[in-house]
This record gives C-alpha cells, structure tokens and sequence, in this order.
C-alpha cells in the first residue's frame, strides 16, 4: 500500500523546494506511530534522544527542557502527557523506523530528487501545546498523525529570519527566533488534521500550535547538495569577515555557493574553522 496519496506527488513538484505544500497520506492507521509502539521506540532510543519541553511557551519565548527522572515511555504509552511536549528524536536509529522513511522519501522522490542526511523524529504533544517562533536547517515534512496543529510557516529571508541568525545556527546550534507582533498576520497558516501532511522549505522561520486534543505528528527531515553547500559556506563567513573578503548570504545569492562550500570543507578538515 502507498503511504502518501499519489496525487499530492506532483502537487509538492510544482512547489519544491521553494514553497510549502500540502500532501495527503496514510499513515494514520500505521502501528509503528501509535502510542503504544512509540513507548516501546522511547525505550529503545538513547534518553538523550527524548527531549520534553513546555507546552505552553508563546513566540520568542524559550522553549524550556523540563528535566524529569521518570521514564518518558510512560507518559507516551498513557497517550502523552498531560503538559508537556515530547520528542523523540533520531528515530531513523531503529531499523523499523528507518524502513518507514526510506519508504515515504522513495515515494516523494519524484518531486525531490536525490536526498541524503534522512533523519526523523516525532512529536507527542500536549492539547494546546505552542512550539515557539523558530527555523531549521533542512527540509521537512510534518506527518499530522492524530489530533490537529496550525502550522504557520514564514519566508527564509529578513525580516523574519537574518543572515547573522542562520550563521549562529551552524556555530551553536541555536534556532530559536525573535518575535514581533506584526509577524503574526505575515504567516501562512496552514490547519493540519490527521491525513494532512505539510511541505516546509529549508529554512523556513515557523511556529505550531496544536488544537484541543493529544497530538502525534512525525517530521521527516532531509538535506541535497545544495543545502549542505549553503551550510558550508555559512561556516564559511566569520572567516572571511575577518580577512576582509565578502559574506555570503543565500537570499541575495540564491545560485548554490559550491566554491565556497569546497573552501569551507578544506577549513573545517584542517581545524580553520
Ligand atoms: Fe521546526
């Protein structure tokens, strides 16, 4: 059986990889994503993979860990917890899961291309859970598994994200974004239900905020070519700021930047960078 409905191929081709786009798929009635086999992966992930945060963080706040010694896989195998956001993360570790993904991307391969760096995580979240105004470095596509969320996703590009926020994203990792109040009405908003899937394109700034009941959304996430170059040649600009020599910045140059990629590549292989 299919896994995304064979008509929502060609609709993500006339929007990839620069737009985001729905998709419909079957993976509502798929086991290895039901509460109870989900505890089961959080057992078998390593604890550093199962993140919980706060469900109730708004735009530009910090999405706050909760440190807890109980074992998440409690909690997921209940349905969730009652005020907490939880992620499993990297599940492409378990060979069930990493079968799971290599199925959806074959599928989506005519509309993508060659793919690399698959990785995968899953989201239970709290009723009314807000994942905070933020980016990540990678395409996605958010799964709606069960309950619903509001997806509201941003153009790459200032004033929602910088070039100064995406360099500090390849240094420390850090992808929280701040907020304004005029951004609220620049979203495009997107109400995904289970069945629903959304296309986020690299880089897109966005937030979420899940409806009234438990949620379970899978993420799939992978880079190209392309976007590793653009990640290298970021790594590339405090370098270069510092002898003098220009910036790169993927919205004035949408061209992939290899030559700077490869340069990179040399300075990070020779402890420059
Ligand atoms: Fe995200």
């Amino acid at each position: 059986m299919l896994l995304i409905d064979p008509t929502s191929v060609p609709h993500l081709a006339e929007r990839y990889p620069n737009a985001p786009g729905r998709l419909r798929h079957h993976l509502t009635t798929e086991p290895l994503l039901g509460y109870a086999a989900l505890a089961e992966a959080a057992r078998a992930l390593p604890r550093q993979h199962i993140e919980r945060r706060i469900h109730n963080a708004g735009n530009g706040e910090t999405f706050r860990l909760i440190e807890d010694d109980a074992h998440p896989a409690e909690a997921i195998a209940a349905g969730g917890a009652e005020s907490q956001w939880i992620m499993l993360r990297y599940i492409e570790q378990l060979p069930t899961y990493r079968a799971l993904l290599e199925r959806l991307l074959a599928e989506l391969a005519p509309a993508t291309g060659a793919v690399c760096d698959i990785k995968g995580f899953v989201f239970i979240s709290a009723p009314c859970t807000h994942t905070p105004f933020h980016f990540d470095a990678e395409y996605n596509i958010l799964f709606q598994i069960a309950g619903d969320k509001v997806f509201a996703a941003y153009p790459p590009e200032p004033p929602f994200v910088d070039l100064a926020r995406r360099e500090a994203y390849h240094c420390s990792g850090e992808n929280m974004l701040e907020w304004r109040p005029d951004f609220a009405a620049a979203g495009q908003q997107h109400l995904l239900a289970p069945g629903d899937a959304l296309f986020v394109p690299y880089a897109a700034p966005h937030w979420v905020h899940a409806g009234d009941n438990p949620s379970i959304s899978l993420s799939v996430t992978w880079q190209c070519r392309k976007s590793r170059a653009v990640a290298d040649a970021l790594t590339l600009n405090p370098l270069l700021r510092r002898v003098g020599l220009p910036a790169y910045d993927p919205v004035a140059q949408p061209g992939a930047p290899w030559l700077r990629a490869a340069a990179s590549r040399v300075g990070q292989r020779i402890g420059l960078l």
